[in-house]
């Protein structure tokens, strides 16, 4: 997979994949991820990206041509699956849409600022707008790399035990059942009996119950459909 990111901060997205695994992923090629600033693709002196808008308003929004120019010369250079826009009314991310995106080949995400892009960026250029939650961040970086830390330990190979990411919560709809290591017991506080008994179809029936049980206390939408 592919991931191209266009950014006004490429700073402020680059340490989350400097660690740990999204790191290891990029460096055993399961992903490759480029950084592209919106900056190198303006056309004036003062490499502007925004203006104010028509119609007047408070706030800036980010203008059609070097968005326009940075995804034309990416798409010149290879076909896209999808160009997400990370941004607080798309839709919001949940475990389905990052195993979708995890199928893509190539991806551009970009990532906006101020009061957002100008909306021909958005009918004409993106084919998905994505949003973290209902709430607004100061710019698309950290929703974007969200997304891909989502997207990208979904990649086989990624993780160590490529059966853990589908034992994750949201797999199933379920949230992930209780987990324990040692100690056996520490301060009186004790692992589940059952979790000793070596009886393997007894303890995966009881993950099942407790995941159901956590699901319909804590998130009861979850089992709606
Ligand atoms: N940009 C600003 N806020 C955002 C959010 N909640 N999700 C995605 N992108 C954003």
């Amino acid at each position: 997979m592919r991931i191209d990111i266009i950014t006004v901060l490429p700073e402020l997205l680059k340490s989350p994949f400097e660690a740990s695994i999204l790191k290891r992923a990029i460096a055993a090629n399961l992903v490759a991820v480029h950084f592209h600033n919106l900056r190198d693709f303006t056309s004036d002196n003062y490499k502007s990206i925004d203006d104010t808008q028509f119609g007047g308003g408070a706030g800036m929004v980010m203008m059609v041509e070097p968005i326009d120019k940075c995804i034309s010369s990416l798409k010149s250079q290879r076909s896209y699956d999808e160009i997400i826009y990370m941004t607080p009314d798309g839709e919001t991310l949940h475990q389905g849409i990052a195993n979708q995106v995890s199928l893509k080949e190539n991806i551009i995400i970009l990532c906006g600022h101020y009061k957002g892009v100008d909306q021909r960026v958005r009918d004409h250029l993106i084919t998905r707008e994505i949003s973290i939650g209902d709430f607004v961040l100061s710019g698309g970086e950290l929703a974007a790399a969200v997304l891909c830390d989502a997207v990208i330990r979904l990649i086989p190979g990624v993780l160590g035990n490529e059966t853990s990411a589908l034992t994750d919560s949201f797999q199933d709809n379920l949230l992930a059942p209780p987990i324990y290591t040692k100690p056996r017991e520490y301060k009186g506080w004790k692992v589940p009996e059952l979790l000793f008994s070596g009886n393997l179809p007894k303890i995966e029936q009881w993950r099942e119950d407790e995941a159901y049980k956590r699901t319909q206390k804590l998130r009861p939408d979850l089992l709606d459909d």
